[in-house]
């Protein structure tokens, strides 16, 4: 669940501005894109509403199911390029034809920012083009955008098992969002500037990354995971104020996340028999013994044993972090449609002191007004290796002096039948946020990019958006670094082609006077 720490970019594509108003823009981008491409090759790869396997081609990789309704915006044209390219002509026809573009890799924007929108658009969806190729000489790889973690874990484990790379969890996320932000420019032709923007100010504002080359981590032979279960009545409460503070200073080959959800058990209390439960999941750099050393003395009211660990090879225990058996076999890290897509509605922030016992109560309460199993809580540990990264090094800048990231979420229910569930699921998200307010960061409160929130605020949909507007997100995802994302957007993209409900704004003298 950590962001990689270590990686090189790729290559991006821009190129050069102009306007077409035409009422059939579809025709108009088709006719470009066939005139620019080889057109028998990229008409195999172009998808429209007139094509039996448009929605198939939609839905492929849409992960939150709220953005799969009936009435969600769909996109004129989806265009799968294979290559470079093609990239660069689905770039340049969009331009040409004034449409608004989405750049999708694996679909997994909370909000939909790669496939949907409230103007005409197309969607350049990068599947295609998801080779891994490891270069063990140089200890790199280079990732197409296109390629799921899942995807780039199992290639690294099949070339080397002395090596690894940290990315997410859960294997369908792509590498695109994930590792994002975009010339055709290398890092030494982009410059280091741009090369500081693409990795972490977000995706879809930049340009479009095609492919990273990412410095691969050694691994030992032998890792060691746990993900052990405890309830309200097992003391979760107590355990879970103290991870708070020991979390983020375990050595660093230690990482113990937290997940925590309403079930239902005999062992409640309660008369509905609901209650809380928290899942503790660990990855640990080396053989299990160690791990129960450094439990017995910063955490031993967790009451690990020996029996709760498994000691398996890395790629192992990425299939385990997949929520997948732990014995599954690594091509399941290949399955693209394996996973659960819930309709959700999510929110995150960090926290920089332990949220006291009764805020936690308080919490817990708020989970219990929604039925079991139907609101998520997530808790990611800093610490580590973060912390050796100074907040200016990369637009991600939650680092040292963070405890660790929070990330929530509820099912909702999308459908029209279901309207007041719906609304109620959303207000019920509001108010979780509220209740959070004096606990969290403030001045700004800060979240992060890559779940992004819509109800932070939103650029207009035309025209441009000023920097005030902008800095209410922009600020909470990237704080200090935001002014100069704005700076170096400004200058790769003045005429905000690669574009977002919440990218970066063009700083316009006109709007932000
Ligand atoms: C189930 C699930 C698990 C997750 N686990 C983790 C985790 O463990 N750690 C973590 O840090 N985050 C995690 N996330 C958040 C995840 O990192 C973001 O949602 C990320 O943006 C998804 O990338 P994607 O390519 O799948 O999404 P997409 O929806 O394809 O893209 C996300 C954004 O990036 C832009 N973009 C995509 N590709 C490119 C490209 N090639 N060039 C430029 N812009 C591009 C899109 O336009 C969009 O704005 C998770 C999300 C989900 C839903
Ligand atoms: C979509 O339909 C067009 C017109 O029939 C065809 O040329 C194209 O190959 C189809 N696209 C796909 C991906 O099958
Ligand atoms: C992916 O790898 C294959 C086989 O090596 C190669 O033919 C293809 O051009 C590569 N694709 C891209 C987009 O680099
Ligand atoms: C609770 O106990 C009953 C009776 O023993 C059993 O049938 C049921 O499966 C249990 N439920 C849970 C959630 O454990």
């Amino acid at each position: 669940m950590k962001l990689p720490t270590s990686f090189l970019p790729l290559l991006l594509l821009l190129s050069s501005f102009s306007f077409s108003s035409s009422a059939t823009k579809t025709d108009d981008f088709l006719n470009c894109l066939a005139k620019s491409s080889d057109s028998t090759t990229i008409s195999k790869l172009v998808y429209t509403p007139a094509n039996s396997t448009f929605d198939a081609a939609l839905t492929y990789s849409i992960n939150n199911l709220r953005f799969a309704q009936a009435s969600t915006p769909k996109p004129l044209v989806i265009v799968t390029p294979t290559t470079e390219s093609q990239v660069q002509n689905v770039i340049y026809c969009t331009k040409k034809t004034g449409l608004e573009m989405r750049i999708r890799s694996g679909g997994h924007s909370y909000e939909g920012f790669s496939y949907v929108s409230s103007l005409q658009f197309i969607v350049l969806d990068l599947r295609n083009i998801n080779n891994v190729t490891l270069d063990l000489s140089t200890k790199t790889a280079w990732v197409d955008s296109g390629a799921t973690t899942g995807e780039l874990y199992y290639y690294i484990s099949r070339a080397t098992s002395a090596y690894g790379f940290p990315s997410g969890l859960w294997s369908n996320v792509g590498v695109g969002g994930i590792l994002s932000g975009g010339g055709i420019l290398t890092r030494r032709t982009m410059g280091e500037d741009l090369f500081w923007a693409i990795r972490g100010g977000g995706g879809g504002s930049f340009g479009v990354v095609v492919s990273w080359r990412v410095n691969l981590v050694p691994v030992p032979p032998i890792v060691t995971v746990f993900r052990v279960f405890r309830t309200l009545e097992e003391d979760m409460t107590n355990i879970f104020y103290k991870w708070q503070s020991v979390a983020p200073v375990f050595p660093n080959e230690l990482d113990i996340r937290c997940n925590g959800q309403v079930i239902l058990s005999n062992s409640s209390t309660r008369s509905d028999k609901k209650t809380m439960q928290m899942n503790f999941e660990s990855l640990y750099l080396g053989p299990a013994s160690e791990v129960l050393a450094i439990m017995r003395e910063r955490l031993p009211e967790l009451g690990l044993v020996r029996e709760d660990l498994f000691e398996v090879s890395y790629i192992q225990a990425m299939v385990f972090f997949s929520q997948f058996p732990i014995q599954a076999p690594p091509e399941i890290l290949l399955d693209k449609t394996i996973s659960p897509r819930p309709a959700f509605k999510g929110s995150s922030d960090f926290f920089k002191e332990p949220m006291p016992i009764e805020g936690l109560l308080g919490l817990w309460d708020y989970m219990f007004q929604l039925p079991d199993n139907q609101a998520f809580l997530q808790y990611t540990p800093y610490g580590g290796r973060m912390n050796e990264i100074s907040a200016t090094a990369l637009p991600f800048l939650y680092r040292a002096g963070y405890l660790y990231m929070f990330n929530f979420y509820a099912v909702t229910c999308p459908s029209r039948e279901k309207f007041a569930e719906e609304t109620a699921r959303m207000d019920w998200v509001r108010t979780v946020d509220e209740y959070l307010t004096p606990y969290v960061t403030s001045n700004p409160r800060s979240a992060y990019v890559n779940y992004v929130n819509v109800w932070m605020g939103q650029n207009n949909p035309t025209g441009s958006t000023s920097y005030a507007q902008a800095s209410q997100w922009g600020k909470r995802y990237f704080g200090v670094n935001f002014d100069k994302l704005v700076v170096l957007k400004t200058l790769a993209d003045p005429f905000n082609l690669f574009r977002h409900e919440q990218s970066i704004p063009v700083f316009s003298s006109y709007s932000d006077m």
